[in-house]
């Protein structure tokens, strides 16, 4: 029988220290590319993979995230008697009736490891997708569809990558690999953060997973790695000597929106294509540049 992915865990639980003192009292997944929090982009594209089981692993700074995807009747309320209607819609619209959120906290930031084997109670014995939502991705198909579509050919676990400069790989987990058909690699090794000189390619883990239940015995397992956290890239180590494990170059464009360039690149790049704006932003652009 083959499987099918329906959940997803979003680990939202870190510092975000470098986005201090933004990040002082919300999560970093609540900053805004344009008029959306982070959070909500990655949700949607979960609901586009066709998941309906969202699983936040949420840290000291919880609130803000379960009141964004909560009802909140007072706004309603207040939207519905100023005759706004629009607004209103949009402010229920934030997640289809048929998607659960489950909250899950993380007492300590331990890593991000330790963030999705927090999730095990909920997702127990099923393959699941882990998202992280600072990594924004822009493609015309979402990211997560694309590699729930690789899933449901291959069965397997699968690291959604992509090529960066060799003088970046010190930020990334990077993967050695030999190709298998297009756009999908069959992955023998990966490292977190390898200087330039010892990395074994630039092809580099970005935020979308899709990971078969046998990790969280490797995450129960390994010991603090990089940073004395307990690292998903680890646990990802070895769970390959014991299963087929893939990368999948997906097709889009990703935005780095857990540092400040990245994050002002999106900025940009999502208020050039919004709807409402990108006359006026495209206008006001040529003027500075
Ligand atoms: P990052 O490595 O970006 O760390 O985490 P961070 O703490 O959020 O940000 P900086 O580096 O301090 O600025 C990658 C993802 O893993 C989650 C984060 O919320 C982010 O989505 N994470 C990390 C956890 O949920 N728990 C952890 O213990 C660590």
């Amino acid at each position: 029988m083959k499987l099918k992915i329906t959940k997803a865990v979003f680990p939202v639980a870190g510092m975000g220290s470098r986005f201090l003192p933004a990040t002082k009292a919300t999560a970093k997944e609540m900053l805004p590319v344009v008029d959306k929090p982070l959070i909500q982009y990655a949700v949607e594209e979960a609901v586009a993979a066709g998941i309906t089981d969202m699983v936040f692993i949420t840290g000291r700074n919880k609130r803000a995230i379960e009141d964004h995807f909560d009802k909140a009747y007072e706004l309603e309320a207040t939207l519905e008697a100023q005759g706004k209607n629009e607004l209103l819609r949009l402010v229920q619209s934030v997640v289809p009736k048929h998607v659960n959120c489950i909250y899950i906290r993380q007492a300590e930031p331990l890593g991000l490891g330790h963030a999705v084997l927090c999730a095990k109670p909920v997702i127990q014995d099923e393959p699941f997708a882990v998202i992280l939502a600072d990594d924004l991705i822009d493609g015309d198909t979402p990211i997560v569809k694309q590699m729930v579509d690789v899933f449901a050919k291959h069965q397997s676990s699968i690291l959604g990558v992509q090529d960066v400069p060799r003088a970046h790989t010190r930020q990334y987990g990077i993967v050695s690999s030999t190709n298998l058909e297009k756009d999908i690699e069959h992955v023998h090794g990966i490292v977190e953060k390898p200087q330039p000189d010892v990395a074994p390619s630039t092809l580099a883990v970005v935020g979308r997973y899709i990971l078969t239940p046998r990790i969280f015995h490797h995450l129960e397992n390994i010991r603090p790695g990089a940073g004395g956290e307990i690292q998903l890239t680890d646990g990802i180590a070895e769970l390959l000597k014991e299963e087929q494990l893939l990368a999948y170059r997906f097709n889009g464009i990703r935005y780095d929106c857990g540092s400040k360039l990245g994050y002002l690149q999106a900025q940009v790049a999502f208020g050039l294509k919004h709807e409402e704006l990108r006359q006026d932003f495209a206008a006001y652009l040529k003027t500075v540049s």
